[in-house]
């Protein structure tokens, strides 16, 4: 493989300007994170117009060049990310999406590959997990060079919801929601940390804090799509922040943690599958994935969530 870690100049290819990649591009733009985005959709005009209007947004946040593209642009690309596919409808999983998207998902992945593309895949679109796996199995890649955003969005959503119940910045929250992005992901309350309190500590001197708001607060972060999908139809501006952060980690080679969707080869006992945990990500990918010590009620929830997993990959990677 050969290492972008020398790289100056950074550059971004994103597929799909449909309501998540049109908010990742908004997000990075304000973010300066990428000197470069170019963007590929079937719905080419509308991608042009998206183009000149996010361009529009560097005068007032920092110089780049934002443009429709072409597969052709990810040749020397460092990541091409997939936001193209079927959003749920009210009603409708995650995992509902997987035939239609695995379907878009194909007629993406080999022009990327033919163009000379020698970066990192970052995928979103759902089912994520599937998904990432079918990007692995479709191009070739190294797994430490094909991630999906996995669990990120989620961990987001659980940190703001436990920031809002203790009365704490969420970024004083540090704690992950692993598993599928999905129905079956969960919180593993027993690594979660306030200030280097667990929670269970941290109950001890707060005992208004009850086992039942951690339910409640689970549950939550588990339907919070659901929620927003039936409240606006879709959710996008959390998926496409949370995106830039990891385009800003990979960009940036920080070696940051993020929970995001990685290849399971033995950890947390599961086999062959994409499946959201902490990692520490690098410029070149993957560097390392952190397996977190789970108590027994949580390695059965790892091990119901990789079951749902399991079946929909390899059926449709055969
Ligand atoms: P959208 O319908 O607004 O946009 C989808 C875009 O994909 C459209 O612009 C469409 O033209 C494009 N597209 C369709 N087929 C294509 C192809 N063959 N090649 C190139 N582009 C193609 O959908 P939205 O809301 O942006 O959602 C996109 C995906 O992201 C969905 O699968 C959704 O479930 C997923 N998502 C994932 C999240 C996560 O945490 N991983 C969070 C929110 C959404
Ligand atoms: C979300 O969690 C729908 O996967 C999307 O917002």
């Amino acid at each position: 493989m050969t290492s972008i870690t020398d790289k100056n100049h950074t550059k971004v290819i994103l597929v799909g300007d449909g309501a998540v990649g049109s908010s990742f591009a908004y997000a990075m733009t304000l973010q300066g994170i990428a000197n470069e985005i170019g963007i590929v959709d079937i719905a080419k005009e509308k991608t042009q117009g998206d183009a000149i209007d996010i361009a529009d947004a560097t005068s007032f946040s920092y110089p780049k060049n934002v443009y429709a593209a072409e597969y052709s642009d990810a040749k020397d690309a460092d990541l091409v990310v997939i936001t193209a596919g079927a959003p749920q409808k009210p009603g409708e999983t995650r995992l509902d999406l997987v035939n239609k998207n695995l379907k878009i998902l194909k007629t993406i992945v080999d022009p990327v590959v033919e163009s000379g593309f020698n970066g990192i895949f970052v995928v979103a679109a759902n089912p994520v997990d599937i998904l990432t796996y079918g990007t692995w199995k479709l191009s070739g890649f190294p797994k430490e060079r094909v991630i999906g955003s996995g669990t990120s969005l989620d961990t987001a959503r659980l940190r703001k919801f436990v920031g809002q119940e203790l009365n704490v910045d969420p970024r004083s929250i540090h704690g992950y929601v692993l598993g599928e992005h999905g129905d079956s992901e969960f919180v593993a309350w027993s690594h979660l940390t306030i200030g280097g309190l667990t929670m269970a500590e941290y109950q001890q001197t707060h005992p208004e804090i009850t086992d039942e708001k951690l339910q409640a607060i689970n549950d939550r972060v588990v339907n919070s799509a659901y929620e927003i999908i039936n409240l606006k139809g879709a959710t996008f501006y959390g998926i496409g922040t949370a995106l830039a952060r990891i385009a800003k980690a990979l960009l940036a080679d920080e070696k940051t943690v993020l929970p995001l969707s990685v290849y399971m080869n033995g950890q947390y006992g599961v086999q062959d599958l994409y499946v959201g945990s902490p990692v520490v990500v690098n410029r070149n990918g993957v560097q390392e994935i952190l397996e977190v010590p789970l108590n027994a009620a949580e390695q059965e929830k790892m091990n119901n969530s990789a079951a749902q997993l399991t079946k929909v990959a390899h059926d449709g990677f055969k």
